[in-house]
């Protein structure tokens, strides 16, 4: 049988529901909750034209937001960085009132996971005087001289697991991250993932580009249960817990 998700239920604020669902208390004590987030085409594709940034509507940047503005940390992999530059990731001052209401700091630290320390410093992100940069990596090096608060922490050996654990001692709780699809299939390969957020964005794009998950083929399929499911629009936003519905 089948449940009607329509007619539509009372309108609701994003950030509202995500700090209902108090991501940060699902954390245990080894490494934060770890809720990845991405948008899609109907048709299966995270990038178009190599990006994200024309995939969603203003609902999906919304929902984006929202989840930076609940979050402690929010971790990205280079080759995202290197796409889509980034910089200061609460800029609405608004929002980071609301952080530091809800008892956060009212500028999540980006995270970078860098094992090669193969970094973008041309990326914008860098130019955020405001924006604090934590970067886990197995190399020994030091950041150069960027406008953004930069802290490397070389970790011997080198683990996401041993990274996450660190952010967790740091009083990171509920960390989102931001992909890409090779960083969410090495986490998820080592079990590190809890959630995933995916809009679903009503187009079509085709062609030869990325998908959520990258790597080959995964050995079995990863079984997800459905959390929520929102819609703005034509749009929907899925939210999955990793593993069977509990
Ligand atoms: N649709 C969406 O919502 C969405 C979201 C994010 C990104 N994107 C798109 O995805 C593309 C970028 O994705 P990407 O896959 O190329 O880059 P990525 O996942 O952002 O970064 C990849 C890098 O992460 C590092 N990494 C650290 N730990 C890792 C681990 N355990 N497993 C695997 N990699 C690890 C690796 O560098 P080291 O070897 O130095 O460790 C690797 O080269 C861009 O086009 C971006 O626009 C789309």
């Amino acid at each position: 049988m089948y449940e009607r998700l329509r007619p539509p239920g009372l309108p609701v604020a994003a950030e509202d529901l995500l700090r209902e669902a108090r991501l940060g208390d699902l954390a245990g004590d080894a490494r934060p909750y770890l809720f990845m987030n991405f948008v899609e085409s109907a048709d299966g594709r995270a990038t178009r034209e190599g990006s994200s940034r024309e995939l969603g509507s203003e609902a999906d940047l919304e929902m984006l937001l929202a989840l930076r503005t609940i979050a402690d940390a929010v971790l990205v992999g280079p080759g995202t960085i290197r796409v889509e530059g980034y910089g200061r990731l609460v800029g609405n001052p608004q929002r980071r009132e609301r952080r530091i209401a809800a008892g956060q700091v009212a500028d999540p630290p980006l995270v970078l996971f860098s094992r090669s320390f193969d970094v973008p410093w041309e990326a914008a992100v860098f130019d955020a005087s405001e924006q604090p940069v934590l970067i886990y990596t197995a190399v020994y090096g030091e950041a150069p001289d960027v406008p953004a608060p930069v802290e490397v922490v070389t970790l011997d050996p080198y683990s996401s697991a041993a990274a996450l654990a660190d952010l967790r001692r740091r009083g990171v709780r509920a960390l989102l991250s931001e992909g890409g699809p090779t960083l969410f299939r090495g986490l998820l390969d080592q079990g590190l993932v809890d959630e995933l957020f995916l809009t679903l964005s009503p187009e079509l794009v085709g062609g030869e580009e990325r998908r959520v998950i990258g790597g080959p083929p995964l050995g079995a399929p990863v079984a997800l249960g459905l959390q929520w499911t929102l819609q703005a629009g034509d749009e929907l936003f899925l939210r999955y817990r990793i593993g069977p519905a509990s």
